[in-house]
């Protein structure tokens, strides 16, 4: 199977697929940091079909899979929350354009895959689902979305993601909603809780703490202040406070270590780069597991739930077809049971202390939250993390 990349990024769902046999023929990717990513992991794709701005896009090459991580910064609770019509998140018409092209050319592909964020279920009653199924039954396409959890595919980072996996010929449901872990799964660490890694937004801490026991939050493109930057890990073992190691950051995105290295050729901007690519990527695992599905052509059956109401939130899961009102299907999002995978035991790399500043500012947040519960051994790990900084700081003034 071939597969044409829209939104290509670094190429998350398409290492997904690859596991899984489909060869990449085409890309179509804006940032040049991303392109020099994707040409040096897909040397493959012939320079013809290195697509830049989707804008330019002429025609879709003849395909079998076409993917569409379509920018999600209109439809994140972080941006600007302008939804499926603003300028960025509103590219997706272009993919429809494309799509009825390539149907009136008798040539659609046989399987489309999208990735966004759960927040666009409800944003503005449901407006961006009820745009994106209602342009794929009028092409005469079944659908079917599932929020999951990358947790569920092996990596210590909380990451929900709708997979919306279309078709004009095949029932995406047995592929989508037919697998789900049973029991449902107990997600709480394996190991005492004082012997575990915690995750958390250094950037935040008023509202919000981003809080995870044995994993990250999820991976950010930027973060509140519009800087990207990982989030924080507390390794209370060892009463540490820092920040991943980039390879690391790259291993909890399911990329080897290394992969976005190619940015830094690019200009001075490449490592800020770096982090932004790995958070608006897909999450390979999560990537594969849709591929491992759409490609076993399985008829797992699926639990049946009852009609989405129109006009308001969707729910996690839900199927529809031309000329069917949509339905919804109870699964959760945790489609398998992963090997656990201890935070700090996944970890490959030292963590790079928070520095006094960081922790300084955080700790100024964290005193005036608001509604929030921190936990008090956290904020004594802050207090005593800061304060090492500020003597040491001192000390090394003092020397002669
Ligand atoms: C959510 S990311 C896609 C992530 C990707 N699917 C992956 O797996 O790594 C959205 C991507 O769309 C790209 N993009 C934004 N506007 C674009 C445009 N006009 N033409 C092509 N790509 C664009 C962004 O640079 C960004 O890399």
């Amino acid at each position: 199977m071939k597969a044409c990349a829209l939104f290509a990024g670094i190429g998350g769902l398409e290492l997904g697929l690859h596991q899984h046999g489909v060869t990449t023929i085409a890309t179509c990717e804006r940032d040049p940091h991303a392109q020099r990513v994707l040409a040096q992991h897909f040397p493959g794709v012939d320079e013809s079909q290195r697509h830049g701005d989707i804008q330019g896009m002429a025609a879709l090459p003849p395909c079998d899979v076409l993917t569409a991580g379509f920018p999600c910064t209109d439809l994140s609770m972080a941006g600007p929350r302008t939804g499926i019509t603003g300028a960025r998140s509103g590219l997706v018409t272009r993919l429809f354009a494309l799509l009825e092209q390539a149907q009136r050319a008798g040539r659609q592909p046989r399987w489309l895959l999208i990735e966004n964020v759960p927040y666009m279920l409800g944003l503005q009653h449901g407006q961006a689902m009820r745009y994106l199924t209602g342009r794929l039954e009028a092409l005469g396409w079944r659908w079917a979305y599932r929020v999951v959890d990358a947790r569920a595919f092996g990596v210590p980072q909380r990451r929900l993601r709708v997979i919306l996996l279309a078709s004009p010929q095949h029932d995406p449901r047995p592929a989508l909603l037919g697998e789900d872990a049973t029991p449902m799964v107990d997600d709480r660490p394996q190991q005492p809780l004082a012997q575990v890694g915690y995750g958390f937004y250094w950037t935040e801490g008023r509202r919000g703490l981003g809080w995870v026991v044995d994993g990250v939050p999820t991976i950010k493109a930027g973060s509140g202040w519009g800087i990207p930057s990982p989030p924080g890990i507390w390794d209370r073992p060892a009463g540490r406070i820092g920040l991943p190691h980039i390879r690391d950051l790259e291993r909890l995105q399911g990329f080897p270590p290394g992969y976005t290295e190619p940015a830094l050729g690019v200009d001075t901007r490449g490592r800020g780069a770096r982090y932004r690519m790995l958070g608006n990527a897909v999450c390979v695992p999560m990537a594969a597991w849709a591929a491992e599905r759409m490609m076993a052509d399985t008829t797992d059956a699926w639990p049946q739930g009852g009609p989405v109401a129109t006009g308001r939130s969707w729910p996690k899961a839900a199927w529809g077809a031309p000329g069917q009102a949509p339905r919804s299907a109870p699964v959760s999002s945790w489609p398998r049971t992963p090997v656990p995978r201890a935070l700090l035991d996944f970890l490959q790399h030292p963590l790079e202390p928070l520095s006094l500043r960081a922790a300084t500012g955080y700790l100024g947040r964290l005193e005036r939250a608001e509604k929030i519960f921190i936990p008090p051994d956290f904020l004594a790990a802050v207090q005593a993390h800061r304060q090492r900084l500020a003597t040491s700081t001192l000390d090394a003034q003092s020397r002669p």
